[in-house]
């Protein structure tokens, strides 16, 4: 059994949608474990008291630099036993020693298909604000696993949504949550529990 542990910031529909999987029986070999978020009265905490997961908060400003928050979030973790990191709207930066901590075991998603409208400065409502000014027709969400670069990890699943006439970023925002993140998230931290996440490089294999 995997013990996952997921971090946020903010409202926690990402998070909820593992709940939601994790209450259905679609996650098979794994558990979350506890929440963890660097916000104190995050909405996603609430979500995670409702469903009986451990919550806990650590705040980067409790701490003298990235490097010793980093450090403290490792050890809350590795308290646990955790084996899977799922980052679901976590808004703090990881340093390397966290991504050593936990390679090919920290997962991400992300609100455009990547290599598309990501890197620094690309979250929340602007990703979707430049996609919009950019005129494309189809954007999406990619869950992938998270390494030094931002954005760069090797890609597990992705999913387009179409762009429609009207749409502002807050639509749009909604449209890629209800039609790719809250399925494709759910999806690829399943696929991890059973082991079926193969990492070849920049690219990730899907067993059978
Ligand atoms: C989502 O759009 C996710 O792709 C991004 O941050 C947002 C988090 O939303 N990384 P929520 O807190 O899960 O509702």
């Amino acid at each position: 059994m995997t013990k996952i542990a997921v971090l946020v910031s903010g409202g926690g529909t990402n998070l909820q949608a593992l709940l939601d999987a994790q209450a259905r029986g679609d996650i098979p070999n794994g558990e979350i474990a506890v929440v963890v978020s660097n916000v104190p009265g995050a909405y996603a905490l609430e979500r995670a008291a409702k469903a009986g997961v451990e919550d806990i908060t650590v705040r980067k400003k409790d701490y003298p630099d990235t490097a010793a928050f980093c450090a403290a979030l490792v050890e809350e973790l590795q308290k646990r036993d955790i084996g899977l990191v799922v980052l679901a709207g976590f808004l703090s930066i990881l340093d390397e020693h966290f991504v050593r901590c936990f390679e090919n075991r920290i997962i991400n998603i992300h609100p455009s298909l990547i290599p598309a409208f990501c890197g620094k400065g690309f979250y929340g409502l602007t990703v979707h604000e430049r996609a919009l000014e950019r005129g494309v027709k189809v954007t999406g969400a990619t869950v992938h696993f998270v390494n030094e670069g931002a954005d760069e990890g090797p890609i597990i699943l992705q999913k387009a949504v179409d762009i429609l006439p009207g749409d502002t970023p807050e639509v749009l925002q909604k449209r890629v949550m209800e039609q790719a993140e809250w399925k494709l998230l759910p999806q690829a931290v399943a696929l991890f529990c059973q082991g079926k996440l193969k990492v070849e490089g920049r690219r990730v294999d899907i067993l059978p």
